[in-house]
């Protein structure tokens, strides 16, 4: 392939795509994948952890590939592959923009992940900025705000309960100083929606601004910054289909352009020059370079970029209905297992993504996902999903006696106090979900297969 532009790789890649696969909408890597099963034999990979990290999507391991040969360093070189890698990178972040909706004078701000663009906004809050975040959030959006003054909020039991315990939070506030409220998009525990353009409007009622965890949200649904009417909005390569290790905060370039950068070093900075007392003089840039300080990661980037443009092709009304009945699915199976508990706070009826979390009477949840795995070849999760205080909350269980993320507290057999959670989107055939309530099924109405251990905190095979 000549080097012509930048255009020319991502369309080649697009139409070996198109041609590979149309029966999925968006094809991923890994569906061939075959694990052993301590039962005997093989079955192909059953990957339902795609709220932790999705498989990559088929079209963005091509797009990267096929730009591989062509990597050179971004914004410092003067060969031909640098400026076409620093061209990549620029356009990666106007599709972002495009993705997101952004607003003209928006910035979007290349991270390492949802937690280290949130990280990136506690760091830029102005002084005196007091954070109101619900209980319910993931530890990213509920950690990084604890040098500010933070409001934690109760986990509400409907979405209009969320906007009047905001409403009420925000009312008592000091009404002059800065605020900022943190809210996800959807659950990463219960994968149902949250009212984010509600809690927008009430947030700007009360003169506070709003940052959207769109960690879970935007592998699953359209997200418009300027629709919902957040200030900024974060996610993850990694949960879009694009596990090259970079992230984004998109949005209001004020505070981020007001704020010391979020590392100092090359990239960030425009001109450096000694003092005559000997000190550093720093002039910053004011760019969203500004908060990119090091060798930027365009691979990262040029992925993301790559995963916005085939969500968009394939066109998220499509993705949302394909996934809906996938969703329908798990739950009328689970629906028939009287053993198992879904758990959720907004109810049967809420909207939500791929993203089940559920408990199954007489078991331990380590002990169960070790067996999904072990004997049916299939991949979830366990634990508390790094939401503890949303976890204990939905199982009315005692924080004290709780174990560290993911880490099971109870020896098979015992009661759980941890979760199983089975996610998918894009690309997750029916036969895995059709499989996935066919084990739990059995499980439950036979038991185990096998034998299990308890090793540094985990349920494995006995053998
Ligand atoms: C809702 C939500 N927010 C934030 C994060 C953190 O994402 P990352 O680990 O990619 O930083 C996660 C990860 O599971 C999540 O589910």
């Amino acid at each position: 392939m000549s080097v012509s532009t930048v255009a020319a790789l991502s369309t080649a890649a697009v139409d070996q795509t198109v041609c590979r696969d149309t029966t999925a909408s968006l094809p991923v890597l890994g569906r061939d994948v075959t694990v052993p099963l301590v039962t005997g034999g093989e079955v192909t990979y059953a990957a339902l952890d795609y709220a932790a990290s999705a498989p990559a999507l088929q079209r963005v391991w091509d797009d990267v590939a096929a730009y591989a040969p062509y990597y050179g360093s971004v914004h410092r070189g003067a060969g031909y592959l640098s400026q076409l890698s620093t061209d990549l990178f620029e356009n990666a972040r106007r599709t972002v923009e495009e993705f997101l909706d952004c607003r003209d004078g928006d910035q979007v701000v290349f991270t390492r992940s949802t937690t280290d663009s949130l990280n990136l906004l506690a760091a830029a809050l102005p002084a005196d900025c007091q954070v109101f975040v619900f209980e319910t959030e993931h530890h990213a959006s509920l950690l990084p705000w604890r040098d500010a003054r933070v409001t934690y909020l109760n986990a509400p039991r409907t979405p209009g309960e969320a906007v009047a315990t905001l409403e009420r939070a925000l009312a008592e506030r000091d009404p002059h100083g800065p605020a900022l409220v943190c809210v996800t998009g959807a659950s990463n525990v219960t994968g149902e929606l949250w009212p984010v353009r509600e809690l927008a409007a009430a947030a700007h009622e009360h003169g506070a601004r709003i940052v959207l965890d769109a960690a879970q949200l935007a592998p699953h649904h359209p997200v418009s910054v300027r629709e919902l009417d957040v200030d900024w909005v974060a996610f993850s390569g990694h949960k879009l289909y694009a596990p090259f290790g970079s992230g984004v905060l998109a949005g209001r370039a004020d505070w981020l352009t007001a704020a010391e950068p979020y590392l100092a070093g090359g990239g960030a900075s425009r001109k450096v020059s000694r003092r005559v007392d000997g000190g550093v003089d720093v002039e910053w840039h004011e760019s969203a370079a500004r908060h990119e300080a090091g060798s930027p990661n365009v691979i990262g980037a040029y992925s993301i970029a790559s995963a916005c443009k085939a969500l968009t092709e394939a066109g998220f009304d499509a993705l949302v209905a394909r996934e809906q009945q996938l969703i329908d699915t798990v739950r009328a199976g689970l629906a028939e297992v009287p053993e198992v508990r879904v758990l959720s706070l907004f109810g049967d009826d809420a909207p939500r993504v791929g993203v089940i979390s559920f408990v199954v009477e007489g078991w331990n949840s380590s002990h169960f996902a070790a067996a999904l795995s072990a004997e049916y070849g299939i991949g979830v999760r366990d634990g508390l999903f790094c939401a503890h205080p949303l976890v204990r909350t939905l199982l009315g269980s005692d924080p004290q006696t709780q174990g560290e993320c993911g880490a099971p507290e109870a020896a098979p057999g015992e009661k759980s106090l941890n979760a199983i959670r089975v996610s998918f989107g894009a690309g997750t055939p029916d036969e895995h979900v059709e499989r996935f309530v066919r084990a739990v099924k059995e499980l439950v109405r036979d038991g185990a297969q096998w034998n299990y251990r308890t090793v540094d905190g985990r349920c494995v095979p006995a053998v």
